[in-house]
C-alpha cells in the first residue's frame, strides 16, 4: 500500500505531515512511501533524510497523489491554489488522513465526497484514552498555548518574572488565562516558567485541580447549569451563568497585564467572552492574546491574524501558531498520524473498520457520502 505525503502549500504553512522518524515505522509496518520533493524542508527535514530510509521523492504532485492509496496531509487538500487540485488528483477510493477541519472547510468536504475519497479528519477523533496518541488537536493546541505566552512576553512592556535588581524590586506580571483545556494548561505552565503570577478560569468543574497542578490560582463562578458537554469539551453557558461569568472575567481582566484566551465550545467555536467594556477597563499597556481567533475569537475586538490597539490595550489574534514551530509541530503531528495508521494496519495494509469508535468519529466522507453528522448538517444549512 502506498502512502503519499504532499508538500503543504497553504499560506504560511511550514509543517509536513510525515517526518523521517515516522516513515521508518510505517515502512517497517509494510508501506511504501512517497513524499513530494522539498515537502519537509521548511520544517527542517531535508530530502536526504527521507531518501536514506528508502522513501521516494516525487517532484510532480499530480503523479504523487494519483498513485497513492493513503494520503497524509496537515491541512485540507489544496483546491486550485497555485494550480494544485489535490482532491481531483486522487483516485476514487483513496484514503485521506489529516486535519481537515470539516466544519470550517465545507467546500473541501464536498469535493472529497464528490471524488469518492474516504476522508478521516484527525480533529474529529474522539478525546478518549485510546485515541490520545492520535489527537492532533491536542498536540497543536499545546504548541499554541506555549507560543501564545511567548508572544505576549515579547510584546509586553514589562518583565514577566519578579526580579531583585540593584535598582530595586520589579514585581511579576499578572497573567490571566481563560479556558484551561490543552492550550490553556500549556499557557499557564509556560507563563509560570517565565515567573509570572498566573490566575486561570474554566467552566468545566474538573479543571480546577488541573489549573492548580500547573501552578496557577483558580477563579470561577459556581455554575447554575453544568457546562460539561462530554468528551472533555464544554457546552455553551446558560444566559444567567454567562452574565455572572462576564462580571468575573471583567474584574480579572482589569487586574491583569496579560490575558490569554483559549475558550472553546464543542471543540469548534470560540465563545465571545471579552466585551468592549472589559477591554476599556483594562490597564494601558496591557495585552490580550486571543488564541480562539481561528474559531471566531474570544474577544469581540479581535481581528483574526491581526493586532489591534484599543485605548492603550493591545489585542493580538495570531493564527496557526503551530506552523511557527514547524519542526516540533511536524514531529508531533506525524507521530499522531502514524499512531492512527499503525492502529488500523493489518497484513501490511490500512483496514477500514467503521465499527471502531475512532474511525467512526473521524470519518468525514466515504463512497460519495458525507458521513459526519455535524458536517452534513452544516453543509445542508450552507446549501451545499
Ligand atoms: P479545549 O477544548 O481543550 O479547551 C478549551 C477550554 O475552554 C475547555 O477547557 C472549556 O471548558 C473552556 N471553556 C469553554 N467555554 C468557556 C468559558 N465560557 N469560560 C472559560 N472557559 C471556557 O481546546 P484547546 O485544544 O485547548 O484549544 C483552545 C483554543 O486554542 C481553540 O480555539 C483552538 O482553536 C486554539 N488554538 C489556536 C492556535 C492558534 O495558533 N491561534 C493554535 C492551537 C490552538
Amino acid at each position: 500500500m502506498r502512502i503519499a505525503v504532499p508538500k503543504e502549500t497553504a499560506l504560511g504553512e511550514l509543517r509536513v505531515a510525515l517526518v523521517p522518524e515516522s516513515c521508518k515505522k510505517l515502512i517497517q509496518a509494510g508501506y511504501e512511501i512517497s513524499v513530494e520533493s522539498g515537502a519537509g524542508e521548511a520544517a527542517g527535514f531535508a530530502g536526504a533524510a527521507y531518501r536514506e530510509l528508502g522513501v521516494a521523492l516525487e517532484p510532480d504532485p499530480a503523479v504523487l497523489l494519483g498513485s497513492a492509496d493513503l494520503v497524509l496531509k496537515v491541512t485540507a487538500p489544496a483546491a486550485g491554489e497555485s494550480g494544485r487540485d489535490e482532491t481531483g488528483w486522487m483516485r476514487p477510493g483513496t484514503i485521506y488522513l489529516g486535519s481537515l477541519m470539516p466544519l470550517r472547510n465545507l467546500e473541501s468536504v464536498r469535493a472529497l465526497a464528490a471524488r469518492k475519497v474516504t476522508a478521516f479528519s484527525t480533529d474529529a477523533i474522539p478525546r478518549t484514552t485510546r485515541a490520545q496518541a492520535m489527537d492532533t488537536l491536542s498536540s497543536m493546541a499545546s504548541l499554541g498555548g506555549y507560543k501564545g505566552v511567548l508572544i505576549a512576553a515579547v510584546e509586553l512592556n514589562r518583565y514577566f518574572p519578579m526580579l531583585m535588581t540593584a535598582a530595586g524590586m520589579v514585581f511579576p506580571a499578572k497573567v490571566f488565562v481563560i479556558g484551561a483545556g490543552v492550550a490553556g494548561l500549556q499557557a499557564i505552565a509556560t507563563a509560570r516558567r517565565l515567573g509570572a503570577n498566573v490566575v486561570a478560569t474554566d467552566v468545566r468543574p474538573e479543571v480546577k485541580e488541573q489549573i492548580e497542578s500547573v501552578g496557577a490560582k483558580y477563579v470561577g463562578i459556581e455554575l447554575k447549569d453544568s457546562a460539561a458537554g462530554g468528551g472533555g469539551y464544554a457546552k455553551e453557558l446558560s444566559e444567567e451563568d454567562r452574565l455572572r461569568q462576564s462580571q468575573l472575567l471583567a474584574e480579572e481582566c482589569a487586574k491583569s497585564d496579560v490575558v490569554i484566551t483559549t475558550a472553546l465550545i464543542g471543540g469548534v467555536f470560540a465563545p465571545r467572552l471579552i466585551s468592549v467594556d472589559t477591554v476599556k477597563s483594562m490597564k494601558p499597556g496591557s495585552l490580550i492574546v486571543d488564541l480562539g481567533a481561528d474559531g471566531g475569537g474570544n474577544c469581540v475586538l479581535s481581528k483574526p491574524g491581526e493586532t489591534v490597539h484599543v485605548d492603550g490595550v493591545t489585542i493580538m489574534a495570531p493564527l496557526n501558531l503551530p506552523a511557527t514551530m514547524p519542526f516540533h509541530a511536524s514531529l508531533l503531528f506525524s507521530r499522531n498520524l502514524t499512531s492512527f495508521v499503525q492502529t488500523f494496519t493489518k497484513d501490511k495494509a490500512f483496514q477500514l473498520d467503521f465499527s471502531d469508535d475512532i474511525q467512526q468519529g473521524a470519518l468525514i466522507t466515504h463512497d460519495g457520502d458525507v458521513k459526519h453528522a455535524r458536517t452534513r448538517d452544516a453543509m445542508q444549512k450552507a446549501g451545499l
